[in-house]
């Protein structure tokens, strides 16, 4: 299984609920990268979704220990339960939030992050893996500039374990 995130320079991924920056480059990648995936996201990402709607063209699965149900989304319950399901998927992609991404993580092998260069005030934050000895950086596919904010899509790969 995958993830998809974008971090600022302090690994910050939002703050109440919504990213206060968004780069519409990001956008374009989360976009092309997740085409024809399942995507996996916590409750509280859903929410921020423009009309809570599902993603198109994706296979969209909520996780909600609430028992709420929104439309185009396959409910599940625990993190294994969406394991099962992502393991029943030809590509399967966790898409956060917080608390999603911490308890999927270990599940992860590759991790397509943009970093956005910039550092606004968060209360969310993602695992730091420059400083993780787990995983190495494998590839900057992209970089740029948006509104003079410098921005690169960084795949990561766990490393291979050492018996
Ligand atoms: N920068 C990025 O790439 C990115 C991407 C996505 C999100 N974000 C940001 O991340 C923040 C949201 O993250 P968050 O940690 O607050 O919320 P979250 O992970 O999106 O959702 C949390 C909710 O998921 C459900 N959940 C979590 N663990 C579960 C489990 N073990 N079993 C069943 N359900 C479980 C619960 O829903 P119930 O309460 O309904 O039970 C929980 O309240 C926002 O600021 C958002 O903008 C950033």
């Amino acid at each position: 299984m995958e993830l998809i995130v974008a971090v600022y320079d302090d690994w910050g991924i939002g703050r109440d609920g919504t990213q206060p920056i968004a780069l519409s480059a990001d956008r374009k990648f989360f976009r092309q990268t997740t085409k024809g995936c399942l995507v996996i996201a916590g409750r509280r990402t859903i929410e921020d979704f423009p009309g809570q709607k599902p993603l198109p063209g994706r296979v969209n699965v909520m996780l909600t220990r609430s028992g709420r149900e929104i439309p185009g989304f396959t409910v599940c319950k625990s993190p294994e339960e969406a394991l099962t399901l992502a393991q029943q998927a030809d590509r399967a992609m966790v898409i956060g939030g917080g608390s999603v991404y911490r308890q999927m993580l270990p599940y992860c092998d590759a991790a397509y992050v943009t970093k956005v260069h910039v550092t606004p005030e968060s209360d969310t934050f993602f695992p730091n893996l420059d400083e993780d000895d787990g995983w190495y950086l494998a590839e900057t596919l992209q970089s740029g500039e948006e509104d003079g904010i410098a921005y690169e899509m960084i795949l990561y790969r766990r490393k291979a374990s050492v018996r």
